[in-house]
């Protein structure tokens, strides 16, 4: 098993991002969207946690919060998010999850221009990236405890390590950072001991849908709020796995 002194981003980006919108993508960016928009108001602050070289949660989330902060483990990750920040339109990184999302947003045929708006809206609302270990008790420290009323987190928390109660520890972690009345919306892999990236395998938590239901309830979590999903996808057996858990829950108010 690789460890992540190992990890590259750009074969990450070529594993899972480079050609189409993959149909696991495409069901959690439309269930982070939905979500998103149930809330019905925008969010004050929000944080994408373990972005990767990734912004696909941030471009769907930046319609949706005033201001969103992201954050990594890898200075190689964030450098890579922050290369896409400074550049201009003519990035052809993220257009393709740009178009599903406006898509998923109701506009049937969205157009270069509409893609170009939205990509640079969310340069504007991206504000701060850091560096964060999931593992610290205050992952960003102590003034971004019960600090941001949305937090969005694709495949990083089960992916720290093999161990479950890693994970778990990991999520309370990341939780204390949610205010109370605040939206977590959250994926990992289902039932996964390693995934894929380039020729290496990197850990997973081998999780079910009851532990991302009984970790959010014990996170402080409201049973009505919490939505646990498996979606299933045979085709990415070959990188490790074949489904995928989508979550989303709100902490209790004070
Ligand atoms: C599978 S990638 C997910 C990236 C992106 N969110 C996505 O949805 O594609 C796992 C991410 O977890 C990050 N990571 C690994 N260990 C971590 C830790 N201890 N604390 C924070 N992030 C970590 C890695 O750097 C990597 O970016």
């Amino acid at each position: 098993m690789a460890d992540y002194s190992e990890w590259r981003a750009r074969d990450y980006f070529q594993t899972y991002y480079s050609e189409v919108v993959l149909p696991d993508e495409q069901a959690v960016l439309a269930y982070q969207v939905d979500v998103m928009r149930a809330r019905g108001q925008r969010f004050g602050r929000g944080l994408e946690y373990g972005c990767g070289p990734t912004l696909h949660r941030a471009i769907a989330a930046s319609q949706y919060a005033f201001r969103i902060d992201m954050a990594d483990w890898l200075a190689d990750n964030l450098s890579a998010s922050r290369d896409w920040l400074l550049a201009d339109i003519d990035n052809p990184d993220w257009k393709q999850f740009t178009h599903y999302i406006l898509g998923r947003e109701g506009h049937a045929e969205p157009t270069n221009q509409q893609v170009e708006q939205r990509e640079a809206h969310t340069r504007k609302v991206v504000r701060g990236l850091y560096i964060s270990d999931a593992r610290w008790r205050q992952p960003l420290g102590p003034e971004r405890d019960a600090f941001y009323d949305l937090i969005v987190s694709g495949f990083c928390l089960d992916a720290v390590s093999d161990d479950q109660l890693v994970w778990r520890q990991c999520m309370q972690n990341l939780l204390s950072m949610l205010q109370p009345g605040g939206t977590l919306i959250i994926h990992a892999l289902h039932q996964c001991r390693a995934y894929k990236c380039g020729e290496r395998m990197f850990p997973g938590a081998n999780l079910s849908k009851d532990d991302m239901q009984d970790v959010l309830l014990d996170g402080g979590c409201t049973r009505a709020s919490i939505d646990v999903q498996v979606i299933p996808c045979p085709d990415n057996q070959i990188y490790g796995y074949n489904g995928i858990l989508t979550a989303s829950a709100q902490k209790a108010p004070r």
